[in-house]
């Protein structure tokens, strides 16, 4: 068997190779040249396949053609499986045969084992064959063609779209995967006029839909966010591809669950991954819809962690505070001027030289810190500081004497701990990945917090971030690889500002294999700590994120600059923080960097009220711009805040949704509109939720928006009179004079809304409003879902969360709202009471001979309800329906007859 294996592989090599000449002759891609303009790899063959039905796996056995030594020598023999984890997912993973490879271990991102690879038959399959590996109910297919080089295809088993396309091209013949130490390569053909693709992050860009012929780098690194097109903070190398044609909107998910060093080249008709280690673990999630593929990539990689109600409110931070005064006169400014403020932060600026868990005894002693922080929390607000992971290694330090103590931190290869640069001089790194880190690190978070009753903690500088390069060690091809990853646009060694890729983590692992895993195990470690030290549901904000972060932390963008492109870009970067699991997202309002200016952070609080993440954050050394320092900023600020405050049972029901099922809160048009080809492009608009979109404007000078509506009515949440009708989707110009944005909600939604307050702990005391908007084409939906914001496992025990779903329908001659409820007793422990209804969509009002019938078979007879109907305006009539006093704890049934 061996001696035939063998000659036929001999014999397809001189085939690959004549293949090989040919690709010479006919022009070869860049993207399959070494950089000595070498052949980088000739591909693999199939030497064995077989599926396994009960396992619903196929295992099949590669060979390499030809070798190459360009990045390395080949890995010759490679196992490949093919499950279906999932009807809707399916798992495609290559690696060494022989020899165990880095991956990412399951205790990190926790997920099935991977398919025992069992022996094979003898079964060599003949050439050109195929092995097709399905399931009943399964929405895709995979295909294995025993080719030269070999390939395979992930096909919608619907509608028999290939969706990943890994085989030779007959007019490109380059191989489709090359498979080495340092250097893996596969890549998949993409149908470019169909194929709309968003993801593979982190980076700032211009356009939420990628544009072809561009390098997306992963590699977690300090690079200010103001910067295009580099690697910065997080990797995610996952996409979202939807399509046009044959049913528009058709969506599925890709994820290489890699964590070392990668370029992803898209050129519109190809996407290929280069990668510098680890293995081919490549998951597709068939969707077909993309609230779907959100659905099934977070059930991999974790559901989005619940947020504090508390942390939906409105954020203000700066470098450079000076001092405790300074902090108050902040507070009492917003009090002032009358503008919602729910939580107080403090940058590196309180600590003593840096030093983490410290007070700067001077100018923010603890004495008076307490005395601050107590008076937030009297008030119903929060504080929260920065915690950076590099610890000073200043041997006075208590913290890091226990770290040495513990022997917790990274060390260089020889041993000794790896000696860093940050804020406070010389440092070390916490090495997260060693069990005992744990216990280090919530011990000192519970000593700090022993002293200072912080609410959450935003952990900064965890690429990690390093002011210094570190020298390569010689001949260190961990420190400086084969192939040179375009990290911060230099094709330099991997080290730039970084820990080095030989540095070692517990269990001997390189920071090479780990270095995209830091600030991710720093946010899991972070929120396992708060879970100890408060027992309540934890708050952490994280500037590096790798898949499956979204578990642990909130994101903000990183340093944007106080630019009108950065304002448009934050639109991009917060809806591609949702595709990757991190819905709780928001950009440093009014611009990081940089001095903003009263045009800007107007128009950028105006669409920050609606980041579902909304912190105003400065640069030390830029002029101050918190809300209230422009008239007329802080004027817009009221309107828009007043909005989101009302908003605030939405928003954290939105939350609790994405926790649920992992669809983003603030999303792109296409999730909700998914069938229409118009909104796959727009990125300068986009939805809380279902049905409310805000359409900001983006440019100085302008007074007006040209926004995209769908199909639908839509009205405006600032003014229920105004509403656009978009009988097929369209294009509308709409005034937007300096202190207004568009925000408007479509037909088909209910939102539960309260009132306005300067705390969110205050809002929550306000009745509720229920804003019914009817729709001729569909019952109209929305629900609220209500807790006491804290609780660490959210909807747990039964009494401390209520959830009310409402619908609304529309009849020829009545309109009927109707509420149900799960678990009423939280809602009535709070005595939480609708007190108006507000129904838009009608074209005639609704008069108050109408009647509540509560369950229970309690009637209440309603005349003389206040009822009253705008019906001036236009086509449509706004009612309100006043003084209701209906209890949200119980369901009820209201019906109104037309006039
Ligand atoms: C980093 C953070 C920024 C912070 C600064 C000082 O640049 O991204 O938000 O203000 O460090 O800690």
């Amino acid at each position: 068997m061996r001696k035939k294996l063998i000659s036929r592989v001999n014999c397809l090599t001189l085939v690959a190779y004549l293949l090989v000449l040919c690709t010479f002759v006919v022009g070869r891609k860049l993207s399959e040249i070494g950089n000595d303009d070498t052949v980088i790899g000739h591909g693999y063959k199939v030497t064995h396949a077989q599926i396994d039905n009960s396992t619903k796996t196929l295992t099949a056995y590669l060979q390499v053609i030809q070798n190459s030594s360009v990045y390395g020598d080949d890995i010759q023999s490679l196992n490949l499986t093919a499950s279906f984890e999932e009807d809707d997912r399916l798992r495609i993973r290559i690696t060494d045969a022989i020899n165990s490879r880095w991956e990412i271990p399951d205790e990190i991102v926790p997920r099935p084992p991977p398919p025992s690879f069992s022996n094979l038959n003898d079964n060599p399959p003949s050439e050109n064959q195929t092995t097709v590996l399905t399931t009943k109910n399964s929405s895709l297919i995979f295909t294995l063609l025993h080719t030269t080089p070999f390939g395979f295809t992930v096909t919608n088993s619907s509608n028999g779209d290939i969706l990943f396309n890994a085989t030779a091209d007959p007019n490109d013949p380059n191989t489709t995967l090359i498979f080495k130490d340092q250097y893996l390569q596969l890549y998949s053909t993409l149908p470019a006029n169909r194929s709309h693709m968003y993801g593979l992050g982190e980076h700032t860009k211009p356009t939420f839909q990628l544009t072809p012929n561009q390098v997306l780098t992963m590699w977690n690194a300090d690079i200010p966010s103001a910067n295009k097109d580099l690697n910065l903070y997080g990797s995610h190398p996952f996409y979202m591809d939807v399509r046009s044609g044959p049913i528009n909107g058709t969506t599925h998910g890709v994820l290489l669950l890699n964590s070392n060093g990668m370029d992803v080249e898209y050129t519109g008709d190809r996407i290929t991954y280069k990668v510098i280690g680890g293995i081919i673990d490549l998951y597709i999630f068939g969707g077909p819809t993309p609230v779907k593929v959100m659905d099934q990539y977070t059930k991999l990689i974790g559901r989005p962690a619940s947020m504090p109600y508390w942390s939906f409110g409105f954020h203000q931070c700066r470098y450079g505070y000076k001092n405790v005064s300074e902090l108050e006169y902040v507070v009492d400014n917003y009090a002032k001027a009358k503008i919602p403020l729910d939580v107080m932060w403090t940058d590196i600026d309180y600590m003593d030289a840096y030093k983490d868990f410290t007070l700067d005894p001077v100018n923010f002693p603890l004495d008076k810190m307490q005395q601050f922080v107590n008076n937030l929390h009297n008030n119903g607000q929060r504080y929260v500081p920065i915690v950076d992971p590099g610890i000073s290694t200043n041997s006075s330090y208590d913290t890091f004497s226990r770290g040495i103590k513990d022997d917790i931190f990274i060390k260089n290869h020889n041993g000794s701990e790896y000696l860093g640069s940050v804020w406070p001089g010389p440092v070390y790194f916490p090495d997260f990945l060693n069990p005992a880190a744990q216990n280090y690190w919530t011990d000192e978070i519970k000593r700090f917090r022993d002293d200072l009753k912080f609410d959450g903690l935003w952990i900064d500088m965890n690429e990690a971030a390093n002011f210094i390069t570190s020298q390569p060690l010689e001949n260190s091809t961990l420190d400086d690889p084969p192939y040179k990853i375009n990290d911060g646009g230099g094709r330099q060694p991997i080290l730039s500002r970084t820990i080095p890729g030989s540095a070692l983590h517990y269990g001997n692992v390189t920071e090479y294999n780990v270095h995209n895993l830091f600030g991710h195990l720093e946010a899991r470690a972070t929120h396992e700590a708060l879970v100890n030290v408060t027992n309540k549901r934890p708050f952490v904000l994280s500037r590096s994120t790798f898949v499956g972060s979204g578990k642990y932390a909130a994101h903000w963008t990183g340093d944007n600059a106080a630019r009108w492109d950065d304002l448009a870009y934050s639109i991009p970067s917060m809806l591609n923080s949702g595709l990757f699991g991190l819905p709780m997202v928001g950009a440093d309002i009014c611009g990081f960097m940089d001095n903003t200016n009263e045009e800007l952070c107007r128009r950028w609080i105006q669409v920050g009220a609606f980041y579902p993440f909304a912190r105003n954050h400065a640069n030390k050394g830029s002029t101050y711009h918190e809300l209230y320092v422009w008239d007329s900023v802080a004027e817009s600020a009221r309107k828009v805040l007043g909005l989101r405050y009302r908003l605030l049972p939405y928003l954290y029901t939105l939350m609790y949704e994405s926790h649920l099922t992992g669809t983003p809160i603030a999303r792109p048009l296409f999730f909700s509109f998914p069938e229409d080809v118009e909104t796959y492009g727009i990125s300068s608009q986009f939805l809380l939720g279902n049905g409310v979109m805000v359409s900001p404007v983006l440019q100085a000078g302008a007074e007006s928006v040209t926004a995209y509506f769908p199909q639908g009515n839509w009205f405006d949440l600032f003014n229920y009179t105004n509403f656009v009708t978009a009988s097929t989707g369209a294009s509308v110009t709409l005034s937007a004079p300096a202190d207004h944005i568009n925000v408007h909600i479509r037909e088909g939604n209910i939102l539960a809304m309260q009132g306005e307050a300067m705390t969110t702990r205050a809002a929550r005391n306000t009745s509720f409003n229920l804003l019914v908007v009817m729709s001729n084409s569909s019952a109209s939906t929305g629900d609220v879902f209500m807790d006491n914001g804290v609780e660490i496992h959210i909807a747990g025990a039964i009494g401390t969360w209520t959830w009310v779903k409402f619908q609304g329908e529309l009849g020829s001659s009545n309109v009927t709202i109707t509420s149900n409820v799960t678990h009423g007793g939280y809602a009535k422990s709070q005595n939480y009471i609708i007190d108006k209804i507000t129904i838009l969509g009608l074209t005639k009002g609704v008069k108050s001979t109408s009647s509540i019938i509560r369950h229970r078979s309690r009637t209440v007879n309603s005349n003389g309800l206040a009822i009253k109907t705008n019906d001036n305006e236009g086509n449509f009539v706004v009612s309100e329906i006043a003084n209701l006093k209906l209890s949200m704890w119980e369901n009820f049934k209201l019906e109104l007859k037309f006039d």
